[in-house]
Formats: C-alpha cells, structure tokens, sequence
C-alpha cells in the first residue's frame, strides 16, 4: 500500500500515483487506486468517468463513514470497476468535510475508541480482507491534515515527491516529521520508500541546484531514487487524453517505465 505524498501543491503527486497505477496494471498486478485529495485528481486520472461528481455518494468519503459496513459492502458500495485489474475509490469536493465529521460526530460515537487517524486503515483492511490486490496506491492532498495522515497511517511505504522549488524543499523536513510522528503513533512498520525528484526541467540551473542540494544531504540523499521524472507536455496531457488511445502515452510515461522497476526492486 503505497503512499504517494508531499505537503507542496503540484508536485505531480496524482500525475506519479495515478500512472505508477496504471503502469502496474500493465505488469499484470492487481491494482486498487484510493483517492484521499477533495480535488479528486487521481479519481480525474484513473475512473473513467465523466465528472467525478458522479461520486458524490459513493466515494471514499461515504466509505469511511460508513463504519458499520463490511468488506463485501465496501467492495460492492464504493469500489469503481474502471477496468478488472484497476479498481478504484473515487474522490470529489465533498471529501474537504471529512476533518468537520470527524470532530463533529465520528469521536462521539465512538465506543471503540478508534483514533480518528485509522478511519481509513480499518475500512481497507476489512476490503482487502474481502478482496484482494497486489497493490493499493493512495494520492494525498497538498496538506498535512487528517486525509494525509490517515492515507500515512494506512500505507505500508511512502514516496515523497519532490519538484524542484523552494517551496517544495522547504517541505520536505516536515513531511519527513509527520512520517515520523505517524510511525511512532499509528503505523510502526510504515517504509519511506524514497523521494522521487519530478517535473525536472534539465536546462533550468535551478532544478540542477536543487538536486545538487539533496544529493548533498545526509537524509535525503540516501533517499533519491535514481529515476528522475522530466518535465514533458506529454505526461502534463495524460490529464486531458488519459491512457486508453492516447498516441503519445509512450513518450508521456516513458520516465515512469524505469522509475517502477526501481519502485519495485525497493519494496
Ligand atoms: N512530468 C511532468 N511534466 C509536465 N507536467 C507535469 C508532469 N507531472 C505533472 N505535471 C503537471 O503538473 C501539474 C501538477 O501535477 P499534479 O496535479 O499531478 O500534482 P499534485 O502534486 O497532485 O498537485 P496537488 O498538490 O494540487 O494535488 C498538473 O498540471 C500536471 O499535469
Ligand atoms: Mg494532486
């Protein structure tokens, strides 16, 4: 179950986490796409639907509510069946509710005492102990709020998404901190599996600089993956033409062929 994250908006989270996805299916595996962003980008990407807007009451945000639902009603409620080897659990605007909920309701009918950070861990253990995947990958909000750490507390590894920004490195030290305080809280066994540098524009002598400044670190360089993913309009129009007939989907995911082969070899 791997995390797709990074605080920083437009980090080429959903673009990464919605092709790893599909990339994966290509493989032959059994994949599961959970949408946790009220924007619903990866549900955009992924759901082959019209408008994410048909979701509205049967996406993620209705199956973490729906606590008294088992396995089999998740899967048949909540699961959308793009194709048979890529599942997904959609997402839409109403999802920015979720954190009101949960203070409003959710912890004052609560006899389990469950933290409200494992709202979405429980719903997809009991679906996975329904139906089974060989990978489940979530997309995060850009925001360190209650979707992020529970997608963080579900996941068993996370990749941090790094572009090549200020704003984006001055992210990264407190992503690492809510890994960390996830990991001490709710998921002892989470796996930072590495940070993928994306949206790599190779003549910018900023993007150089800031990669030289991570390989320059004693954290984050260990952490590189190897692959970088370039700036391509091709991979930016995977949002308008998708991947079935899209002509160019070759040259868009090119980057993504070698960084899922390293994604693999880590886990
Ligand atoms: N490798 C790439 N080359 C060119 N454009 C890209 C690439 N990756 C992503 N984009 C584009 O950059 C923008 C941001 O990407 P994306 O929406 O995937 O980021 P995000 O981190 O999910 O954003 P948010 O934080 O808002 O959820 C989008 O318009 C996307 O099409
Ligand atoms: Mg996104």
């Amino acid at each position: 179950m791997i995390v797709f994250g990074i605080q920083k908006g437009g980090s080429s989270k959903s673009t990464s986490s919605a092709i790893t996805a599909y990339m994966l299916t290509q493989q032959g595996y059994k994949v599961l796409g959970v949408d946790m962003d009220p924007q619903g980008n990866m549900t955009s990407l992924l759901a082959n639907a019209e408008s994410i807007y048909e979701f509205r009451s049967n996406s993620i945000l209705e199956a973490m509510k729906d606590t008294q639902a088992s396995g089999e009603d998740i899967y048949n409620s909540y699961v959308h069946k793009p194709a048979d080897n890529l599942h997904v659990i959609p997402a839409e605007d109403l999802l920015a509710t979720f954190p009101r909920w949960i203070y409003t309701e959710f912890i004052h009918r609560n006899p389990q005492r469950l933290n409200p950070g494992l709202i979405l861990k429980t719903m997809l253990d009991k679906l996975l102990s329904y139906y089974n995947y060989d990978f489940v990958i979530i997309d995060t909000p850009p925001a360190l709020g209650d979707q992020t750490v529970n997608a963080l507390a579900a996941g068993t590894h996370v990749i941090t998404m790094f572009e090549p920004s200020k704003f984006c490195f001055d992210a990264l030290p407190t992503f690492f901190e809510t890994i960390n305080i996830v990991k001490r809280d709710l998921n002892p066994g989470l796996v930072s599996v590495g940070i993928l540098c994306t949206i790599i524009d190779a003549r910018r002598t900023d993007s150089r600089m800031f990669m030289d400044a991570l390989k320059g670190n004693e954290f984050f360089a260990p952490l590189l993956f190897d692959t970088i993913i370039h700036r391509k309009a091709t991979t930016g129009r995977i949002s308008l033409y998708g991947f079935e007939q899209n002509a160019e989907l070759e040259n868009a995911i090119e980057d993504y062929n070698f960084f899922t082969k390293e994604l693999l070899k880590r886990l």
